[in-house]
């Protein structure tokens, strides 16, 4: 079986729409057919300030909801970033093969410093790509499915991997990134030319899963469009109606021509009342099961140190190796 590796960040109270379009829902899917391990990169999410308890219980969160999308953990490997000591370890020895002009491009990082100011940027926001390449080039996985935010980083991780192996011996596994086209990249529904993120400046443009189905449908209801009335799937001049149509696409599994021929002659009204109504449809179960596993503290602790056990395994050997290669002491 080849293997696949994703994670996402604990750093609000809810995952969103873009989330779990771009990447979670390519997660459950591949889980299927491949050795799957996916995890909650806690330790990237203190590259911005995080208060302690509210990152505790936003990784908890994180995985109940990850375990509520159809994450299934006989099935998956399901664990949390700092319970494997080994993502750290191999991250140092990555940062020592990583020029600091490479570091330098990496966008994310230039817009997030831009953002917090530059002298508040940490140094492990700078560094966090290289911790990124880490996560996955310890468990040697042949895809990784993210958004298309992340393709950058999973070129960085490339470069990496292939560096190491040339200037070592092969070790490393290179991996590609699963970006699935129509959904790699979901857009704010208030300005839809930006990405759905949750540090938009607004939230009205946000579908969290979590939210109240109220507001989720509100916010909907509420979506830019354009000054049209034609239903068509034109992201250049239509991003707002063409973000709908991806949404309702993908959450009712219906292509986006079907959907453009099932509104003719129908107005935007229609299209956002029925986008309402598949999310609240979609979301509803989700949050109930979310408050079931959330409601079993013991039994989310035990899944999630089955997961860092097995991830411990594979994270260990390939860093044993890494060890070797580069000159340490065997301990
Ligand atoms: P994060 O936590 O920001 O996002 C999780 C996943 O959601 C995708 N995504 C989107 N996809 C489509 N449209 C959007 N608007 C949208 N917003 C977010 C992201 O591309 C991502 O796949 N650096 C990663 C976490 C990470 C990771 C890794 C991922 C750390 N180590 C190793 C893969 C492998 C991040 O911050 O994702």
């Amino acid at each position: 079986k080849q293997r696949v590796l994703s994670g996402i960040q604990p750093t609000s109270d809810s995952f969103h729409l873009g989330n779990y379009l771009g990447a979670l829902q390519y997660w459950v899917t591949m889980q299927d057919e491949y050795d799957a391990l996916y995890f909650i990169p806690d330790m990237h999410a203190i590259t911005v300030s995080q208060d302690p308890k509210a990152l505790r219980a936003r990784t908890k969160s994180a995985a109940a909801q990850l375990l509520a999308l159809g994450i299934d953990p006989a099935k998956s490997t399901l664990f949390v970033q700092s319970q494997v000591p080994e993502h750290a370890e191999l991250a140092w020895v990555l940062s020592c093969i990583t020029g600091f002009g490479e570091a330098g491009r990496m966008t994310q990082f230039k817009d997030k410093s831009v953002k917090q100011g530059a002298d508040n940027a940490t140094v492990g926001l700078f560094t966090y790509p290289v911790l990124m390449a880490a996560d996955i080039l310890l468990y040697r996985p042949h895809q990784v499915p993210v958004g298309e935010d992340q393709r950058q980083h999973l070129e960085l991780t490339r470069n990496l991997a292939q560096r190491f192996n040339t200037r070592y011996k092969k070790t490393f596994v290179v991996p590609e990134p699963h970006i699935v086209k129509g959904t790699a990249k979901i857009f704010d529904l208030q300005d839809p030319t930006s990405k759905m993120s949750k540090s938009a400046a607004s939230d009205a443009g946000l579908i969290n899963l979590l939210d109240d189905p109220k507001i989720t449908a509100k916010r909907v209801r509420s979506a830019v469009t354009d000054t049209e009335r034609e239903i068509r799937y034109d992201p250049e001049n239509k991003a707002g109606v063409s973000n709908l149509l991806v949404i309702l696409s993908s959450l009712r599994e219906t292509p986006i021509v079907d959907l453009e021929a099932n509104f003719e002659g129908k107005g935007y009204g229609d299209l956002k009342a029925e986008v309402a109504d598949a999310l609240v449809e979609f979301v509803t179960p989700v949050q109930k099961r979310v408050q079931d596993y959330l409601s079993d503290q013991a039994e989310l602790d035990r899944v999630l140190a089955a997961g860092a056990e097995r991830a411990r395994e594979i994270a260990g050997n390939t860093l044993a190796q890494v060890y070797d290669r580069v000159g340490f002491l065997a301990r």
